[in-house]
């Protein structure tokens, strides 16, 4: 029995230093230490034994068995260790590699257009300023000299909010709104979104933008006007790009002009984009009515001032030379991230 102890012993200690995973070790301890263990199975047999040598005997078994205990024990601590690590090494994060590539967005061509607007402005002395959409009859009608019943209503096709609030039709009642808050010298631009009952087509929004801007001072006059958009237009399109005014009419301006550009597409030759003229119409413009200065509370024998009011989409387009508005609003990032 003792040398069957010791080859017990032997074989089950190199069991457990071959042992490669913590798993392993558990089916050795069953094998051995467990209820039908090798070792259980002699401490049952001792009975057999004669009398005198059962206490030796059982105090050899528990050596052995406490020898094994305590290398699996140990043993267990190493591959436990050792699988560990690999799973560290399996698991690591290469924090150096490069991250997912992330699409930064591009801005929309209309916004593009308003910015460089806004730019060739602010670049002039203009302050950009801002109004409610939602907007008073007060401020989008009547002190722009377009009293209720006035035909020129007509030509804006309105929705109303209730009797007195509007949809703002135009970014004219932010001058409106200007005039009525401060003193000259004024020097402002107002972009902004507007509303019109239109139908959809390849021109026409019922929802787009407008830059609106305003100069009040003293001896201001038409030619200020005139060398202003000259101005734009060159550093909006480039040089040989000439503004053209025809006579026309505003309530809130007198005289009134619509404002053509040279077709930036033919540089005035004609084509088909300006219908063969070699001028596009982009604005309205005109001297403020003396009227609407004094609505606003503005001396108008000492001042006098011009706006203008552009599109923004229609300036999009042409800088872009985009043949549809409908482009502008469709949504199509194949389409609108082409431009930078
Ligand atoms: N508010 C006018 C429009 O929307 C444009 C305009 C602005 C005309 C300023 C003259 C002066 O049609």
């Amino acid at each position: 029995m003792e040398n069957k102890l010791r080859e017990i012993r032997e074989r089950v200690l190199q069991n457990i230093e071959d042992a490669r995973a913590s798993g392993n070790l558990e089916q050795i301890r069953v094998g051995i230490l467990g209820k039908k263990g090798e070792l259980t199975g002699l401490l049952r047999g001792m009975g057999k034994l004669p009398p005198e040598e059962r206490p030796r005997m059982g105090q050899l078994v528990n050596d052995v068995r406490a020898a094994l205990e305590a290398r699996l024990e140990e043993r267990a601590a190493e591959l436990r260790e050792k699988e560990k690590q690999a799973r560290l090494e399996a698991e690591a994060i290469d924090v150096t590699l490069p991250g997912p590539e992330r699409s930064a967005g591009t801005l929309h061509p209309m916004n593009i257009a308003l910015r460089k607007m806004v730019e060739i402005f602010v670049g002039m002395g203009y302050e950009a300023v801002e109004g409610p959409e939602v907007e008073f009859d007060h401020y989008n009608f009547e002190l722009l000299n377009i009293p209720k019943n006035h035909p020129a209503r007509d030509a804006q096709d309105t929705f109303y909010i209730d009797d007195n609030i509007v949809l703002r039709t135009h970014t004219s009642p932010v001058q409106a709104r200007i005039m009525t808050t401060r003193k000259p010298p004024i020097r402002v631009i107002c972009p902004g979104r507007v509303y019109r009952a239109d139908e959809a087509d390849a021109t026409h929004s019922p929802v787009f933008h407008q830059m609106e801007g305003l100069v009040i001072d003293e001896n201001i006059t038409m030619g200020d006007l005139k060398g202003t958009l000259d101005e734009f237009a060159r550093q909006m399109f480039g040089e040989g790009i000439r503004t053209r005014f025809r006579p026309s009419f505003f309530p809130f301006t007198e005289p009134s002009a619509e404002v053509d550009l040279t077709c930036a597409n033919c540089r005035g030759e004609g084509c088909r984009m300006c219908k063969g003229t070699g001028w596009i119409e982009v604005l309205g413009a005109g001297m403020v009515n003396p009227r609407v200065l004094e609505m606003c509370g503005i001396d108008s024998t000492k001042y006098s001032g011009f706006a203008f009011g552009m599109g923004v989409e229609r300036m999009a387009l042409l800088k872009y030379n985009i043949p549809n508005l409908r482009y502008l609003y469709e949504n199509d990032l194949r389409f609108l991230t082409q431009y930078r």
